[in-house]
């Protein structure tokens, strides 16, 4: 049963001042998608759709932006390169609440522009 969705666009212009991402990197970004963004080549891209997807995975739990740490929703990727949602800490303890769902996530990036999908299912 899909119990949740959520659609989030990120202007990628957000993310264009790289000290930005720094300053912030810590706080946002867990460790993985900091090494991930390290190696793209069009950074802040990356970063914008990294970040709408962890936008696009509050709403889906039905939560406010920043309601739970934004380094514990982390976007990862699998050897094909398809992100997928790695919780943890606050995040996980949400997601435990709400039964614990397989989260689905896309991201696209095109013309200045990141957005991301996420689907929440319980089986
Ligand atoms: C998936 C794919 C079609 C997207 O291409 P695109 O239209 O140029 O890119 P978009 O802007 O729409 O999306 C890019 C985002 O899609 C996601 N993505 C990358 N590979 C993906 C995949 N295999 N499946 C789903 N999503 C993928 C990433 O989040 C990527 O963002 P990033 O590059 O900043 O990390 C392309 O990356 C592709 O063909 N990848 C190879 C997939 C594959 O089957 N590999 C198997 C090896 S044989």
């Amino acid at each position: 049963m899909i119990i949740g969705i959520g659609l989030d666009l990120c202007d990628v212009s957000r993310f264009a001042d790289k000290g930005v991402c720094e300053r912030f990197s810590r706080r946002w970004f867990s460790e993985c998608e900091r090494e991930y963004v390290k190696g793209r080549g069009c950074f802040t891209q990356t970063v914008a759709g990294i970040f709408a997807a962890k936008e696009a995975v509050l709403k889906a739990f039905g939560l406010p932006l920043f309601a739970v740490p934004m380094n514990e929703i982390s976007v990862e990727h699998d050897e094909d390169g398809a992100p997928y949602i790695r919780l943890s800490g606050k995040a996980l303890e949400v997601s435990r609440v709400r039964g614990s769902p397989d989260i689905y996530i896309s991201i696209t990036h095109e013309a200045g522009i990141a957005a991301a999908v996420c689907v929440l299912e319980c089986r």
